[in-house]
């Protein structure tokens, strides 16, 4: 008999496909980035970044309502740091009446069921760029990680459900969690990035929070001393079940499209959420060649949306959420 099998028996039309579909997308999937900056009346398009915005605190209020509309429950926030404030040890990352400590409130004021995370890193703090001090050409690990712990606890006081260590320093996801249950937040979680990789994907949110690396004589412009090389696939599982065992809740994969298969190695090998961040050039990439008539911007979007959920994904970190969401939600 030939064929043996008519496969295409279970891709005749839409019903059939959706009835058999393995994976499926919904907004419950989705952690949307929010970009925070000083001002009031401020809605910036980030010019790297079309159709994504950073937010004054009082127009923040109104987005935040609009996600949750849509059924979007949690946000990443990231803040733009004026630069009269930005020191080499990232003095203002501990103010508790800084930006990221008022974004916070202010979304628990107006959203109380919202899910805060917050980005738990000194670049856009620091005036080089880095995600750690810099010192004598270095970046220095340990007192850059108990700077984050103390960043961290600001966080946890104003109201974030979970903090998210963002730079790879060694040892910060501990030093976090040791200074949280110190300080008796014993519910505020840790969704550390384990597996980040230096990557050239992350332009244009660099230009988003004005955070890239300044020229300098004696330190690397890249991060290739704390991010991990993209050669690396073994490296990823090591870095990811350290800091489970540091105290990491939650454990995530970066950038997104082009680290499937860590994704997939990580949520093979651990027994906590894996989270996945598409990120900022991924976006910019996808509206790029959308713009030139290219690509067709929401079939790719879906695409990849999917494929990272197919890949092990239980959290999708994406500048696409409210576009995904308004199109499955019809
Ligand atoms: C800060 C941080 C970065 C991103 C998230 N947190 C930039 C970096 O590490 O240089 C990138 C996110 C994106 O590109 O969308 N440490």
């Amino acid at each position: 008999m030939f064929p043996l099998r008519r496969n295409r028996r279970l891709r005749t039309n839409e019903t059939m496909r959706s009835l058999i579909r393995e994976t499926n997308i919904t907004p419950n999937d989705f952690l949307v980035p929010l970009f925070v900056v000083e001002g009031k009346g401020v809605k910036e398009e980030i010019a790297s970044m079309p159709n994504y915005y950073r937010y004054s605190l009082d127009l923040l209020k109104n987005e935040v309502k609009t996600l949750w509309s849509l059924g979007l429950k949690s946000v990443l926030l990231f803040v733009k740091v004026p630069d009269n404030l930005k020191d080499n040890k990232g003095t203002e990352a501990l103010n508790p009446n800084g930006l990221m400590q008022r974004a916070i409130k202010t979304i628990k004021d107006t959203c109380p069921e919202m899910l805060i995370m917050t980005d738990v890193a000194l670049d856009p703090y620091s005036s080089v760029g880095h995600d750690g001090i810099v010192k004598n050409g270095m970046i220095i690990n340990d007192e850059s990680a108990e700077v984050l712990a103390k960043m961290a606890l600001t966080h946890a006081q104003a109201g974030a459900d979970f903090v998210a260590p963002s730079d790879m320093n060694d040892g910060r996801t501990l030093k976090i969690r040791e200074l949280l249950e110190q300080e008796s937040f014993i519910n505020t979680g840790i969704m550390a990035y384990t597996a980040k990789y230096a990557s050239s994907f992350y332009g244009p949110f660099r230009d988003a929070l004005d955070s890239a690396p300044v020229d300098m004589t004696d330190v690397p412009k890249d991060k290739k001393t704390y991010q991990m090389d993209f050669g690396n696939r073994i490296e990823a599982v090591r870095e990811t079940l350290i800091d489970i065992e540091e105290g990491a809740d939650i454990v995530m994969v970066k950038p997104g499209l082009s680290y499937l298969d860590i994704l997939r190695e990580i949520k093979n090998e651990v027994d906590v959420p894996v989270a996945v961040y598409q990120v900022s050039g991924e976006y910019a990439m996808i509206k790029a060649a959308a713009e030139k008539g290219w690509l067709n911007h929401d079939q790719i979007m879906l695409e990849t949306t999917m494929a990272f959920k197919r890949a092990g994904a239980d959290i999708i970190t994406s500048y696409f959420a409210k576009d995904v969401v308004k199109i499955i939600n019809g």
